[in-house]
């Protein structure tokens, strides 16, 4: 059976940068308050000319570009989002729509565990041998729906997109073990309320009273601290291997302290823990793919390295998986012209 390498990478993130010091000033809170509860000290926002689509498709042109394959090598592109621009369309479609080719596409939902779901899906497709090539996606545009009167989550979200390209590899490279779970009856700690009934005339009330994200901060919390490490070990153990073999842990990047929670539990050492909370602060689906594919342009992921894929987000829901890195795939590319 084959695996599925992960043989490129990208990130979008928009320009606009909305700091501490610039929350300071819209609601009553303070630059030390943000630092020391979340370890966030800017995050990107979306301008007006920034989409989920465009950051998808940005950061999807540089996975593509660094696998040195084109939307024609593309037979399945899946989406992780929270945030898709449009209600009907998928955001894999949209994405196609800009890139071109005609692979299979479709979205995943699962929030900040999208990502990791997502390719822990899209993986099985190379690993059956269905497909050889897959594009996979996590982006958020999550600071459309955040209410900026509301201190307790204002501070928290960024914008963004990552994109990996898996592709079919005869060694035992990529996802090799994943832990997804859920529980529902959590879903009131942290959801959009009154979606359901806003969606039919969003044209109407968008983009002045559109719905906006409401959060049990504590709750959810407490939830994050205890799935984290606990599906990470799983998904260590899956893979057959124990936690002196972690070269590298790739956290969803909501809160510094759920992630030294995380860290503590694996018994890992700072430097092999890849935080960029303080720059981007919650980016949602597109938290983990930036911070894993910040890992790999500096350099730090190494041939056969194991590293620790690890989420929690809305539903509530986590996932979790063992990457072993290497970027040899051998599916056929289309010939330079
Ligand atoms: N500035 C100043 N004070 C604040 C702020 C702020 N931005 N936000 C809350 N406070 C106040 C509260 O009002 C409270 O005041 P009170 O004691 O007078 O009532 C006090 O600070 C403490 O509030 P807590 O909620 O207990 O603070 P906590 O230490 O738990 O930190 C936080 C809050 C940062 C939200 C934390 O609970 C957290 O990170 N939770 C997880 C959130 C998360 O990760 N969500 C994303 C999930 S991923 C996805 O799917 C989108």
């Amino acid at each position: 059976m084959p695996n599925a390498a992960i043989t490129g990478w990208g990130v979008a993130v928009p320009d606009r940068v909305l700091t501490n010091q610039d929350l300071e000033r819209m609601v009553e809170t303070s630059d030390e308050w943000i630092v020391s509860r979340t370890g966030i000290r800017e995050r990107r926002i979306v301008g007006a000319n920034d989409s989920t689509t465009s950051l998808a498709t940005d950061a999807a042109r540089k996975a593509m570009e660094k696998a040195g394959c084109t939307a024609d090598d593309v037979d399945l592109i899946v989406v992780a989002t929270a945030t898709p621009d449009d209600f009907l369309v998928s955001q894999s479609c949209l994405v196609q729509a800009e890139i071109g080719g005609s692979a299979a596409a479709f979205d995943v939902g699962a929030a900040c565990a999208g990502f990791v779901t997502a390719l822990a899906v899209a993986t099985q497709f190379v690993n059956g041998g269905m497909y050889n090539r897959a594009l996979v996606i996590g982006v958020d545009t999550l600071t459309r729906y955040i209410d900026y009167t509301d201190r307790g989550t204002c501070v928290l979200f960024g914008d963004g997109a990552g994109a990996v390209v898996i592709e079919s590899s005869s060694e035992p490279r990529g996802l090799l073990s994943t832990e997804l779970g859920a529980d529902g009856a959590g879903h009131k700690h942290l959801y959009v309320p009154g979606w359901a009934q806003m969606v039919p005339e969003s044209a109407d009330i968008f983009p002045d009273s559109r719905p906006h994200l409401q959060m049990n901060g504590r709750e959810v919390f407490r939830f994050a601290v205890q799935v984290m490490g606990d599906a990470a070990l799983k998904s260590i153990e899956k893979a057959g291997l124990t936690l002196d073999q972690v070269d590298m842990l790739i956290p969803h990047q909501a809160n510094a302290r759920i992630i030294s929670a995380a860290q503590r539990q694996l018994q890992l050492p700072e430097e092999k823990v890849w935080i960029n909370v303080d720059r981007f602060g919650n980016t949602s689906a597109a938290s983990v793919p930036i911070a894993l594919a910040e890992a790999a342009d500096a350099g730090v992921l190494k041939e056969g390295d194991n590293v620790v894929l690890v989420a929690f987000g809305a539903g509530l829901a986590w996932a979790a998986g063992l990457v072993r890195w290497g970027t040899d795939g051998t599916s056929p590319a289309t010939p330079a012209s």
